[in-house]
């Protein structure tokens, strides 16, 4: 069954969880599809998964675009959300619906997401008016790195934390209908999804909020650098990959692939006649 924003709300109101991953390619999106994931997440992370830069600053609207309709290709099912990349909403409202509308237009996207709380209230009002599901994202929002001075977790001491709290009852007010809470204290994450009537998903913020989301190749254990604290690796896909390179490149140079089978055949009548 095709989820939309009414099925994710009532899982809310069911108390029953909602799982989300990142996607950026074709093929990734069916294996997701077909695992029966709720939502993906077309992230700007994929500036530092796909593209290799060291944040999300440099991901244009032309990336998110080309990387979502690819991403839209491979599901049917499963929600899509698409995230706003750096200065696409900040810079005006006028901004913040046009680009929102070619991620929907364009890219295929049920969902836009972007960060901030009540600062970005007036685009995330403006968008909904636009008929244009708004995902919000708060506490550790990576497109605000060079402010925060790092990938730091948020809402630590009192003033934070109710910054954080006035934040996610804003951007609920301004008419999202979810919202991502990142590097979040546990218990202050699940006091904000106990306050908020819609669902918050949460990544590196514990149990009690209403979903999780993590980052494909983090849980599958693509990366060999840092592993943050909040990932867990569900499989070692990375060394699976390494390992199956490594058997090709052997092999190659062993002259034992492609083998017999591997290969088409041709009638010797004909090769007499090329010979
Ligand atoms: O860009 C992204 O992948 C994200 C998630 C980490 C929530 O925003």
């Amino acid at each position: 069954m095709k989820r939309t924003v009414t099925t994710l709300q009532k899982a809310k109101e069911e108390g029953k969880k909602i799982s989300m991953l990142t996607c950026y390619d074709y093929t990734t999106a069916c294996i997701v599809e077909e695992a029966g994931i709720d939502c993906v997440l077309i992230g700007d992370s994929l500036g530092m998964t796909m593209l290799g830069y060291d944040d999300t600053l440099p991901v244009t609207m032309e990336d998110m675009i080309h990387h979502t309709r690819a991403v839209s290709r491979g599901l049917s099912n499963t929600f899509l959300v698409a995230d706003m990349p750096f200065l696409s909403y900040q810079t005006s409202i006028y901004d913040a619906v046009m680009n929102a509308g070619r991620l929907v237009k364009e890219g295929h996207a049920q969902a836009v997401k972007l960060e901030g709380g009540a600062k970005v209230c007036p685009q995330i009002e403006a968008i909904v008016k636009a008929d244009i599901p708004v995902v919000a994202h708060i506490g550790l929002t990576p497109q605000s790195v060079n402010a925060f001075g790092g990938f730091k977790v948020q809402g630590k001491t009192t003033d934070n934390a109710k910054q954080l709290i006035e934040d996610a009852l804003a951007v609920e007010k301004a008419g999202a209908f979810m919202v991502v809470l990142e590097c979040v204290p546990a218990k202050l994450a699940s006091l904000i999804s106990k306050k908020l009537s819609i669902p918050t998903i949460g990544i590196g913020a514990g149990a009690g909020c209403d979903g999780q989301v993590l980052v494909y190749q983090d849980m599958l254990g693509m990366f060999n650098g840092i592993k943050p604290k909040f990932v867990k690796h569900f499989a070692n896909i990375g060394e699976e990959m390494k390992k199956a390179f490594m058997a090709y490149d052997e092999e190659v140079k062993a002259c034992s692939f492609p083998a017999e089978e591997h290969t088409f055949a041709i009638s010797d009548e004909v090769m007499k006649e090329l010979n």
